[in-house]
């Protein structure tokens, strides 16, 4: 891949907004596919100053988010529709009904066929945001997912829903189960931007790039696709320099 490495997590942040700016101006009609998690809390943040300083639009973008948790009543605080709607989608100019996530309710494998469906018919995913978690999870494939795995539901690890806790209140659990689309949906995306801050991803990033390619750390993938760019900081990339 082709690490961009800044000093701080900050820096890291800006940096992917601008590239998400630059692509976004280049493409006007770009589909993305976008991420969740505390990685992209600051790169949102940063996206959203760009959008409003002016010259930046998502009028002709749509989007499809890498996974949801499956169970939350819909508007769920801690749900990756609320944190898209809070973060990203309630302030630019993204159409209604354009910024997408996987469906959880109702017919479960039947909205995973329409989702890969749906991005079949917007001609596929231009750019696709990753973060990684710190066992070498993409979206919500976990360690043994096939990678030509497509969307479908799966269960979380312990340490995933450990790592995700904070999102939720204390008194509720985080939900066994999600949606994600899969790594063989990943690998079908035009460009990859991972992005990764703080030392807890240095391991998953030595696995994911430095290591031989197994279903043991899912990130290991994407060593088979042919344009993946890693935005991370110095802590982050203390085990791929
Ligand atoms: C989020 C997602 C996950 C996260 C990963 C890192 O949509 O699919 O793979 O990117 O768990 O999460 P953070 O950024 O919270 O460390």
């Amino acid at each position: 891949p082709d690490f961009r490495i800044f000093p701080s997590a900050a820096a890291t942040a800006d940096a992917v907004a601008a590239y998400l700016a630059e692509r976004l101006a280049a493409q006007p009609d770009i589909r993305l596919g976008l991420a969740t998690g505390n990685t992209f809390v600051p790169v949102y943040a940063a996206l959203v100053e760009r959008y409003r300083a002016g010259g930046l639009s998502f009028a002709g973008a749509a989007s499809f988010n890498l996974d949801e948790y499956v169970g939350l009543p819909s508007g769920h605080v801690a749900s990756f529709r609320a944190y898209m709607q809070s973060h990203l989608f309630d302030h630019v100019d993204l159409p209604e009904g354009k910024g997408l996530l996987p469906a959880v309710d109702g017919d479960i494998e039947a909205g995973c066929r329409n989702y890969e469906a749906a991005i079949a018919a917007a001609g596929g995913i231009d750019l696709q945001l990753l973060g990684i978690g710190r066992n070498g999870h993409i979206g919500f494939n976990e360690p043994g997912s096939a990678f030509d795995s497509r969307t479908r539901q799966v269960e979380l690890t312990p340490s995933t829903q450990q790592a995700n806790k904070a999102d939720f209140p204390a008194s509720e659990a985080v939900p066994p189960t999600a949606v994600t689309m899969g790594i063989g949906t990943i690998l079908e995306t035009r460009e990859i931007v991972l992005v990764a801050v703080g030392a807890t991803k240095a391991e998953a990033l030595q696995m994911a790039f430095r290591a031989g390619q197994t279903p043991a750390c899912p990130a290991s993938a994407l060593q088979s696709h042919t344009r993946v760019l890693v935005f991370c900081d110095e802590a982050a990339a203390s085990l791929v320099r």
